[in-house]
């Protein structure tokens, strides 16, 4: 039996904190709202706890978890030092959605790690995540709690829906604000570099650290996130993602796919920006698209709405019975590449 706990800021949460927290401290599974996405979180120095986490989500073996922390003074235990440039980025960006590679202490249990020497290490920002933490004393490994392979959730429903019956408790805090996993740098080795784009963009960081730093997206055989190298994100309606220089050409293609699944049968959803869609209407909604398969997020020239709606958006339609989702490439520019990233490891097929 899994027992979902609200927790209501305006409310005294006392009791809720003391049942959560000692299920945490006693080796229990418990689901905890991130700013982010939901977490399934277990005590991270408990190697039995830790297994939990894998079993519940279906977990390849070889993918690492994040353990999370309320301050950096749980630091020391976990890691074998901090460098310059780790506590700049520590200063700037914690709490918050940057998560840090370091050199791992000799401590760690392998089951956190999956015997890499390195440990990945993140302070969130959500108060609920941070009140769990600090109670509970101890350091809290959490992968993001959806099925593996599912889009990562954002709501307790979300988590309910992939995890019923096989976490002890899910705590629900209302819906994840940026709504996409933590940026990832790794900063284990000399060359420091970005794993996984997320909400705190390159930019950012490169303007902290006063250089350029690189990306990589880790290959089968040397990866250095091993989790990068999965099917990620993914509905389980088919996803067609159009690219193209300009909205124009994007829109063009959207249209044209849109007209060839519609004659073959298909019922399409379309996720659209705000001037995409506008312009999408004006030429064909009339004749053909049904205006509810239109789902409009946002605006291309800002696209936090975007990424915060987006993994909720790919569930919802994909329990709507669609035939396809159909989704225009945005900017890659600030968050805009996280949301890149995401929806090509997301897509059935990329146009
Ligand atoms: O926002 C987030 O990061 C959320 C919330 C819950 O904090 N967590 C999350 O965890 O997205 P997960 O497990 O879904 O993604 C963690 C990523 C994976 O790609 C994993 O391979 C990588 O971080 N990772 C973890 N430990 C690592 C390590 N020691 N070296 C390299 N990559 C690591
Ligand atoms: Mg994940």
């Amino acid at each position: 039996m899994t027992l979902v706990i609200h927790i209501d800021p305006n409310r005294d949460n006392t009791q809720n904190y003391k049942i959560i927290t000692e299920k945490l401290r006693s080796g229990g599974t418990v689901v905890i709202p991130t700013e982010t996405v939901y977490g399934l979180g277990a005590h991270a120095l408990d190697p039995q706890a830790v297994k939990k986490i894998f079993s519940a989500k279906g977990r390849p073996v070889d993918n690492p978890l994040i353990v999370h922390i309320s301050d950096t003074k749980m630091l020391a235990p976990l890691v074998d030092s901090v460098s310059s440039d780790a506590q700049k980025l520590i200063d700037a960006f914690w709490p918050g959605p940057l998560t840090i590679i370091f050199k791992r202490h000799k401590n760690v249990p392998a089951e956190v790690t999956c015997g890499l020497d390195t440990i990945a290490i993140r302070m969130p920002a959500h108060p609920i995540a941070n009140q769990i933490i600090k109670i509970s004393g101890v350091p809290i490994a959490a992968p993001s709690a959806n099925l593996s392979g599912r889009p990562s959730p954002t709501s307790a429903q979300h988590v309910i829906t992939d995890l019923d019956g096989k976490v002890d408790i899910i705590v629900d805090g209302g819906d994840s604000e940026v709504g996409l996993e933590s940026t990832v740098i790794d900063l284990s080795d000399e060359i420091p570099l970005l794993l996984r784009p997320g909400g705190v963009s390159k930019e950012k960081i490169e303007k902290v650290l006063g250089f350029e730093i690189g990306s990589e997206l880790p290959t089968v055989d040397n990866p250095r996130s091993p989790g990068m190298k999965y099917r990620h994100y993914a509905p389980d309606t088919m996803l067609v993602l159009l690219t193209g220089q300009d909205e124009n050409t994007i829109r063009k293609k959207l249209l044209a796919e849109y007209i060839q699944l519609a004659n073959e049968g298909k019922r399409v959803a379309v996720i659209a920006s705000l001037e995409m869609s506008n312009e999408i209407r004006d030429e064909v909604v009339a004749e053909i698209m049904d205006g509810e398969d239109i789902h409009i997020v946002g605006t291309r020239r800002n696209l936090k709405t975007l990424g915060s709606c987006l993994f909720g958006l790919l569930r919802d339609l994909d329990i709507q019975g669609y035939d396809a989702i159909l989704i225009g490439a945005c900017p890659e520019k600030g968050i805009g590449v996280a949301i890149m990233n995401r929806l090509r490891k997301a897509s059935t097929r990329i146009i």
